[in-house]
């Protein structure tokens, strides 16, 4: 490449997610436009340092990739910048990687460095910046749970994914007049369930940030057994606590201290089956939510977030994140980003909404049972302990079937 032109750095970290390569993409088209060119990092932060890894990037070698998942640059949420580094988990990176990625920047001659991630991710581009390694962050995640965005590319995906979920186990749930609980992914979040349970028709919708009992749950189901309706579908964020308290989670082996979050689908569907006598099934969505192409929605808004990254370099505006805040995209301070989580709050529209068509939460409105609404307070403000997911079926009933 020659060395004329403003060069550009893009890396993509942290796990990956639908809309990824259109973030690429569209920010590679830019700068071509724009009379830049640009490198890209392979293995999200890994490649910028022993050894240094990256390919060029161009208009041809970008082609097409608009409707692909994953990251044609390859990504991970492990090693020497891992996202340990998260909200409220800041992690101070080793002042001579900083030093080394310093030094990377310079050799290429790279103005700015266009990082994807999530928010431990972005933690890590905030601390570049800090140093005063030149940064621009894009937002990403499946879990939508960055507060300075009103959505990041790869929700919406995952979105309809789970839907797509929901519809097909809601024709079994009706034949074979079955409670089918769905888990999706989230985090400590529970957008993916809450609009994948609005589009998808729950009868419940259980998330992190509404408190829930065993009992409200069967309530809800019986009442529909009584209205005739013999099936249920429940989908449940892998992050709900538990109504004793406690997440359900497996250790994650390849990062000290870190646990991974999943296994509550089985939990909820054995209590059911237990306290209900009833067949009840189950389906860990899992990684199939952040796999296959972005819709139409990702597509344009990572496209967007792209293009506007690249405009951000070459305006020397460092250290600042693309952003939507409809119906425009535009940016605020990485630093704000990384700062606040956004949780759904129980008493948004969505959720309003969701009660008044019947959805149940696992709770009472608020104020309708104030004995109820106390003792849902004093179990949530119990202490969060990890809880290991039971041994794994995917069905809990008495009877055997015919085949
Ligand atoms: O943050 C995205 C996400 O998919 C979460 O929803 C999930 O808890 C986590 O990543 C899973 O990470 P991994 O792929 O490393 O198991």
């Amino acid at each position: 490449m020659g060395t004329s032109k403003a060069r550009i750095g893009i890396l993509t970290s942290g796990g990956d997610c639908p809309g990824l390569n259109a973030v690429i993409r569209g920010a590679v088209k830019s700068a071509a436009r724009l009379d830049a060119d640009v490198v890209g990092f392979r293995r999200g932060y890994e490649g910028l340092v022993d050894p240094v890894t990256y390919v060029a990037l161009d208009t041809t070698n970008t082609s097409g990739i608009i409707s692909r998942g994953g990251t044609i640059l390859g990504s991970t949420n492990k090693g020497r910048f891992a996202a340990r580094s998260g909200i409220d988990q800041r992690l101070e990176l080793d002042p001579q990687l900083l030093r080394d990625v310093q030094r990377t920047m310079d050799q290429l001659g790279i103005m700015g460095l266009i990082c994807i991630g999530g928010d431990g991710s972005l933690s890590v581009a905030q601390q570049f910046h800090e140093f005063g390694i030149p940064v621009v962050g894009v937002p990403k995640t499946i879990d939508n749970d960055l507060s300075a965005t009103a959505f990041t590319f790869g929700f919406d995906s995952a979105v309809a994914c789970a839907t797509d979920a929901m519809d097909r186990l809601h024709t079994t749930a009706e034949s074979h007049e079955r409670i089918m609980v769905l888990e999706v992914m989230g985090r400590h979040t529970g957008w993916i369930a809450l609009q994948a349970g609005i589009a998808g028709a729950a009868s419940v919708i259980l998330i992190p940030e509404i408190p829930w009992t065993w009992e409200n749950v069967c309530q809800k189901i019986l009442e529909r057994d009584n209205a005739g309706k013999r099936f249920s579908l429940i989908v449940v964020a892998e992050g709900a606590e538990l109504p004793g308290g406690g997440l359900v989670t497996t250790p994650d082996s390849s990062v000290v201290g870190q646990v991974r979050l999943g296994g509550i689908g089985h939990v909820v569907a054995r209590q059911l089956h237990e306290r209900l006598k009833r067949e009840t099934r189950v389906v860990v969505l899992g990684h199939l939510q952040r796999g296959g192409p972005p819709t139409n929605f990702d597509r344009a808004l990572a496209t967007q977030f792209g293009a506007h990254a690249v405009r951000l370099v070459l305006q020397q505006q460092f250290g600042q994140m693309v952003a939507y805040h409809p119906p425009d995209v535009n940016n605020v301070p990485i630093h704000d980003a990384v700062n606040k989580i956004s949780r759904v709050s129980p008493d948004s529209s969505a959720v309003v909404a969701a009660r008044t068509l019947g959805v149940s939460f696992g709770q009472f409105p608020p104020g309708e049972s104030p004995l109820l609404r106390s003792l849902v307070d004093e179990s949530s403000s119990q202490s969060t302990d990890h809880i290991a997911p039971p041994e794994t079926s995917d069905h809990y009933d008495d009877a055997v079937e015919p085949s």
